[in-house]
């Protein structure tokens, strides 16, 4: 029997333009979807929109970025005029620091940019969202969290914080909707080969050893492992879940 997990279900992916996100867009239209891919790079969001169509699905790119209350706002609405509904939502958008320092030596610009970014974006992106699911009655939001919401890295404070306290997010607001048939998740992606983490692999290919050498499966994921974890939490398969986070990191946080 071919099962569709998605079939027919609207939605949106930030973050859609790279990597986990592309991944997720590609997979979930593959399964029913219709996607909205949103992200504020306008040149990769379209890629994805165009890689969705040649595979057979729907998708639409909406410029977004997620720091601004009022463009999610708007991407909201978008998903709205294109779908008459948002009945999944996969906020996936985050960037790592551009600094690597203890915190004394952090600067309150490039600390607040996670910050704004990883923890407020999930915020405004989860208000809109929950606004139009809680009319609906129903509704499945996953963010992409990380192993870093249950462990922490050194010289990474802002994105620890910002991790951590997104499960916080997760959490608490998976216990206001359970009632009203929303159920809310994340995964928890360890190190996977997407350009945020592989863009030092030429100039630093020894992080990238050293990163596989502490997994116990000896590899990094793939961003389709992650967008399968998040495609399960989002499906019926996972009607009886919410407030979880699922870590999908080869084994790396049960050592810790
Ligand atoms: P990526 O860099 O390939 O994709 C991130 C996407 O988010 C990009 O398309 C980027 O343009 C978009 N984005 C960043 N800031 C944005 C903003 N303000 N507004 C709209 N879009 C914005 O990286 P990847 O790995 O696919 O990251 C996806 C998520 O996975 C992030 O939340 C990241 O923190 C998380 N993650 C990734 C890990 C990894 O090893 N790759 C490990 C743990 C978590």
């Amino acid at each position: 029997m071919d099962v569709k997990l998605l079939k027919d279900r609207a939605g949106i992916i930030n973050g859609g333009a790279s990597g986990i996100g592309r991944a997720a867009a590609v997979l979930f239209a593959s399964e029913g979807a219709k996607v909205l891919v949103a992200d504020f790079n306008q040149a990769g969001g379209e890629e994805t929109v165009e890689l969705v169509r040649k595979a057979g699905g729907e998708a639409y790119f909406c410029y977004c970025d997620v720091r601004d209350e009022e463009q999610v706002k708007a991407m909201v609405n978008k998903a709205m005029e294109l779908f008459g509904r948002v009945d999944w939502a996969f906020n996936n958008a985050g960037i790592s620091s551009e600094e690597s320092v203890p915190l004394h030596e952090t600067t309150t610009e490039a600390f607040m940019n996670v910050i704004n970014t990883n923890l407020l974006g999930y915020y405004y992106c989860m208000k809109q969202e929950l606004r139009h699911m809680v009319a609906a009655g129903k509704g499945a939001i996953v963010n992409t969290l990380s192993i870093n919401s249950v462990c922490c890295t050194p010289e990474g404070s802002s994105y620890g914080v910002s991790k951590y306290a997104g499960y916080g997010l997760v959490q608490t607001s998976s216990l206001d909707y359970a009632a009203s048939g929303i159920r809310i998740n994340a995964i928890g992606p360890g190190p996977t080969k997407t350009p945020m983490i592989m863009h030092c692999s030429e100039t630093h290919p020894e992080v990238i050893s050293y990163l596989e050498s502490t997994i116990p499966d000896g590899r990094m994921g793939e961003a389709i492992e992650q967008a399968n974890a998040a495609l399960y939490l989002l499906s019926d398969f996972a009607s009886h879940i919410t407030g979880q986070l699922l870590l999908v990191d080869g084994g790396q946080s049960a050592k810790m």
